[in-house]
């Protein structure tokens, strides 16, 4: 039984004094999400990192946005894996659409930032999905299946049941055009058929969610497709409002 489970992704939003601010204002609804079996976080930037582990409920996910995969190094501007375990973090997103396209984060990229954090016992959320372009000429299979088989292939299969994959599609994101719950279906599915035939039985295991526009009003309607497990969510993750609506409207 795979658990639900919500993920804001912040991008480059929020001062540390904000983010401990909703850190502090998200204990109650922490607590509410792990009664009924959700899990729920945050990933801020990398300045609002500490500030949210330390004053979030001890149960709030507290994901990095990007890590580097060499433990230290000549590597101006990037951060490392011992880095966030220092601050007692366990979770980063990888291969976001906005990395791939803004910061060369390539699929060979993702493969080995997440074949480290498995080696360090972590847990990556991977991020695929297929631009407007390719969606318009009917690539969106290819795309993803090309993103998934070279990020995943050869990885550690004893820890792989710990990973995630978030699929959403590059038109949806921030641009207030959902893909219908058929597409969600479809795609989500199609990865963990991907995922099955690269790595066998684990794949039932893996969290697969949707992102892409989701609010409080649609994501329940994602949520009750048999392969998505939760949502990553930017936007309606800012204010500790909408945060709230996401979860009170999958209960
Ligand atoms: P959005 O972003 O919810 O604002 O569309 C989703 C994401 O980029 O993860």
């Amino acid at each position: 039984m795979r658990r639900k489970l919500l993920l804001g992704n912040w991008k480059m939003n929020k001062l540390a004094s904000e983010a401990k601010e909703f850190a502090l204002q998200s204990k109650a609804l922490i607590q509410k999400a792990k009664e009924n079996n959700v899990d729920m976080g945050v990933a801020p930037t990398y300045l609002s990192l500490q500030a949210v582990k330390e004053n979030a409920s001890k149960d709030m996910i507290v994901a990095a946005q990007n890590v580097h995969f060499k433990e230290s190094g000549a590597f101006t501007g990037e951060v490392s894996i011992p880095m966030l375990k220092e601050l007692g973090l366990d979770w980063v997103i990888i291969g976001h659409s906005e990395r791939r396209t803004y910061d060369n984060e390539t699929n060979e990229k993702c493969h080995l930032k997440m074949e480290a954090l498995l080696a360090n016992d972590m847990v990556p959320v991977y991020c695929v999905g297929e631009t407007l372009a390719q969606f318009e000429a009917g690539q969106t299979k290819e795309v993803v299946k090309e993103q998934v088989e070279v990020g995943l292939r050869g990885l550690d299969l004893s820890k792989l049941s710990r990973l995630v994959v978030a699929y959403e599609p590059v038109w949806s994101i921030g641009t207030g055009k959902n893909a219908s719950t058929e597409i969600a279906q479809d795609v989500c599915k199609f990865i963990r058929d991907v995922m099955r035939e690269l790595l066998g039985d684990v794949a039932d295991e893996i969290r697969i969610l949707y992102g892409g526009s989701v609010k409080p009003e649609n994501i329940r309607a994602y949520l009750s497709c048999p392969d998505v497990d939760g949502a990553l969510v930017g936007g309606a993750s800012l204010k500790i409002e909408s945060y709230e609506g996401l979860l009170n409207n999958i209960l």
